[in-house]
């Protein structure tokens, strides 16, 4: 899974190292966050193809979907982009897909954090009623076989939340319940990887795809402008320097869907 693609740099880096980590570490399926891809904010068909041209299964995104207005038709029409689940229903788009690779059955999963962000629906109870039709955790929690527990599937799911604390409330609701849960959004990867005891892997945050030497991928010297003196000026990519791929590289247990180990990857470009 792969953090936050940050602008032209962030298409760029990906498109130089995304093929190359795929077949160097044999990755089976790759899911890419897109929703900063549009010279920052949200996404554009020209993006969409460049992401999945570079290897991209499925592409999630979060609070910044919405920003191309033009884009949002192509949320209904294409299947492999996903805006946040728990938005409320009426919002154009889809907020989860199950599809097939390589004969086994994959499922992801976008939700997006509620502290510090918009109040849209709870993401807690919206992956209860994806997975069960009910919005109540279902009984079955101490399940040792993932797949079995859930629908079968291998169950991904991207995090689009700033508070670590409710990112890492949701990783221990899914635990046992998802094969990997990882956040999304703050762009500074975490190193807290890990195999929750129920057998899902977690990290809060994958960290972005972009410019590193600079505000979260956007231009240092416009964010210092922004914090000093609270104007909001126009936000623009960071142009120039290293640029990095940053995610997680997470390996399942074919049988029972769960986490056996991960690893951090920040694969960097000049
Ligand atoms: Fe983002």
């Amino acid at each position: 899974m792969i953090g936050d693609v940050v602008g032209e740099p962030g298409l760029t880096v990906l498109e130089r190292r995304l093929p190359g980590l795929i077949g160097e570490h044999s990755a089976d399926f790759t899911v890419v966050n897109g929703e900063n891809a549009a010279a920052g904010f949200g996404l554009n068909q020209e993006c969409l193809k460049r992401i999945l041209g570079a290897g991209a299964d499925v592409i999630t995104t979060g609070n910044h979907v919405w920003e191309k207005r033009e884009f949002w038709p192509l949320l209904d029409k294409e299947e492999r982009v996903l805006r946040p689940c728990n938005y409320p229903e009426g919002s154009a788009g889809h907020g989860w897909i199950r599809l097939q690779k390589s004969s086994l059955d994959y499922m992801v999963v976008n939700l997006q954090g509620r502290e510090y962000m918009t109040a849209i629906d709870c993401p807690f109870r919206t992956f209860d009623r994806v997975m069960t039709g009910r919005e109540e955790q279902p009984e079955f929690l101490a399940s040792q076989d993932i797949r079995a527990a859930e629908c079968g599937a291998f169950t991904l799911v991207d995090f689009h939340a700033e508070s670590t604390r409710e990112k890492e409330a949701l990783g221990y609701y899914l635990d046992g319940r998802a094969s990997m849960v990882a956040g999304t959004h703050t762009h500074v990867q975490t190193s807290d990887e890990r195999v929750l005891p129920r057998g899902t892997g977690y990290i809060t945050d994958l960290g972005m795809t972009g410019i590193t030497d600079g505000v979260i991928g956007m231009d240092k010297a416009i964010c210092l402008g922004r914090a000093r003196n609270q104007v909001l000026y126009r936000m623009e990519c960071a142009a120039g320097g290293i640029s990095a791929v940053e995610g997680v590289l997470v390996e399942l247990d074919q049988n029972s869907g769960r986490a056996l180990n991960l690893r951090r990857i920040r694969s960097f470009a000049g």
